[in-house]
């Protein structure tokens, strides 16, 4: 009886051990669903997981680095929900073990502040979201001799979720050995960084992380294609046009998948139907309002401006550029971003999803940067693809006494010049490669108290 109880017994363990070893190194798990599209656009997975940071470890770091990070996570831009434990923006996963990763919300939802209260907008571009700093962040941590499965677990303890026995195993033989491996890899990735200048918040580098995906060696040059994240909401205003800040592409399905991989999905796991349920539900997804009451009478001079200035030809759903491509000889802003996807790169877009249905085939190199509604403009602050100029109010002016450097990342709304007000944090230099704010005359040389109408316009979109 005692021999059958032990053969039952060890049985019992081999078949759970074996789950358990399943579980490590199987297939990702399904994920989590929302029923509701706004739950599903702010928490759900589209893929991104595949090389994320340990989970496990992940919610412990503002605890071991509390010094570094006083205020979690939220430091870096990410923004925290009453009663979440994660950030809108961040999914987690199982591959493996318990993985976290971006989602289309982390780029694309922001936050502004008036009278002191915050307010959230759905689609709005994540100004305050230093990407590149939080990379940083996380590849400098896992290689800290302060990072040790003791000081996850304690933290994990103090956090009042202490990890079981099978877990703590987990942490040590399997996260941690492979930890110091993924971090490496995703450093040697990243390396191109060093020589460039830094993103700081609300921007990424659109070109980059693809010439390193097929061996281009960004590191042997200092071509940048820094980007201002743009604005989701409308998107049907978009559908006849050509996306992306250089009208590089007019696929929609395209623009979603290649916006997935970008934001680190893997072409084996994209979530194509949790992409898709994003994006339709993006088509009508409306702008916010300007939050302050607007004189009418001021918005309809400013109107007269706008078309009298042509403004509405290039900008306007209906007018006759919209969604084309202006050129840099007409354009003059700065040409980095578009230079950067020449040929070579569109002939490399074109192995994307070799073995997919969804292969990419509608990539194209263009002379300058796309038309794009300006809906919602007051919440897409600081101003161009580049993110170069921080007001509306500096868009106006001449590019001589428009700032030469200025700080990014804040949320407070300047309800007079139409921006962020901003004094401390990252502080863009113009004059660095691919942050030159020049070009777009348009509206400069007017009369101030015409540029004062066009501004009140310009809030009522
Ligand atoms: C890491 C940040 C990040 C993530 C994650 C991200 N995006 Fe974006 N998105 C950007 C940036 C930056 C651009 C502009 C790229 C360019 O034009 O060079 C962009 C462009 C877009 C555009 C085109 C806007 C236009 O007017 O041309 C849409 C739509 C979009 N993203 C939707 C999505 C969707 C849907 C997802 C999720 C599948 C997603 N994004 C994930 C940063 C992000
Ligand atoms: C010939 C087409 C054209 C005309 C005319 C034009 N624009 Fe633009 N506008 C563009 C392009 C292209 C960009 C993007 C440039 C860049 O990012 O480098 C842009 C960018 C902008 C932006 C910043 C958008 C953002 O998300 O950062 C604003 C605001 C704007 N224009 C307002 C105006 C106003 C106001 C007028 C008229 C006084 C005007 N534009 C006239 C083509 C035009």
């Amino acid at each position: 009886m005692k021999k059958l109880l032990l053969i039952v017994f060890f049985a019992l363990l081999g078949s759970a051990l074996f789950l358990e070893y399943k579980r490590l190194t199987i297939k990702p798990w399904p994920a989590t669903h929302f029923e509701d599209v706004v739950e599903h656009f702010k928490y759900g997975s589209i893929g991104a997981e595949v090389d994320g940071f340990p989970y496990a470890i992940w919610r412990e770091l503002p605890t071991i680095f509390a010094g570094e990070l006083p205020q979690g996570y939220a430091g870096f831009g990410f923004l925290g929900e009453e009663g979440r434990d994660l950030p809108i923006g961040v999914s987690v996963r199982r591959i493996g073990v318990d993985r976290v990763g971006f989602n289309c919300a982390t780029c694309h939802v922001s936050t502004y502040e008036i009278d002191g209260a915050r307010h959230l907008v759905l689609g709005a571009p994540n100004n305050a979201l230093d990407i590149q700093a939080y990379i940083r962040f996380l590849t400098g941590a896992a290689q800290d001799p302060r990072l040790t499965p003791d000081a996850v677990i304690e933290a994990a303890e103090a956090n009042g979720r202490p990890l079981g026995w099978f877990d703590r195993l987990v942490l040590r033989r399997v996260v941690f050995p492979r930890l110091a491996e993924e971090v490496a890899t995703l450093e040697a990735r990243l390396a191109w960084m060093d020589g460039r200048p830094p993103h700081g918040p609300g921007r990424t580098d659109a070109g980059n992380f693809w010439r390193e995906r097929w061996g281009l060696n960004p590191s042997g040059d200092s071509r940048v294609g820094v980007v201002d994240f743009p604005s989701v909401w409308n998107q049907r205003l978009r559908t006849d046009g050509w996306f992306h800040w250089d009208g590089n592409n007019r696929s929609l399905d395209e623009r979603n998948i290649s916006a997935a991989l970008a934001g680190g999905a893997a072409d084996w796991l994209l979530e194509r139907r949790s992409i898709e349920r994003v994006s339709d539900w993006l088509m009508a997804f409306p702008s916010p309002d300007w939050p302050l009451p607007l004189d009418t009478d001021r918005v309809a001079q400013g109107r007269a401006i706008y078309e009298r200035e042509g403004c509405d030809t290039c900008h306007d759903p209906g007018g006759p550029s919209l969604g084309q491509v202006t050129s840099l000889a007409i354009l003059g802003t700065d040409p980095q971003r578009t230079d950067l996807f020449d040929a070579e790169m569109v002939s490399y877009f074109s192995d994307v999803g070799e073995k997919y249905s969804w292969r990419f085939h509608n990539y194209r190199t263009t002379d300058g940067y796309a038309n794009m509604p300006l809906d919602g403009i007051w919440m897409r602050a600081p101003y161009l693809h580049n993110g170069s100029v921080p007001t509306l109010a500096d868009l106006l002016s001449p590019p001589d006494m428009r700032p030469v450097a200025f700080f990014r990342g804040c949320t407070v709304l300047d309800t007079d010049r139409v921006g962020f007000t901003c004094e401390t944090g990252f502080e863009l230099d113009t004059t660095l490669t691919g942050n030159g704010n020049g070009g777009h005359l348009w509206g400069t040389d007017l009369p101030d108290a015409e540029k004062a109408l066009l501004l009140d316009y310009l809030k009522s979109l």
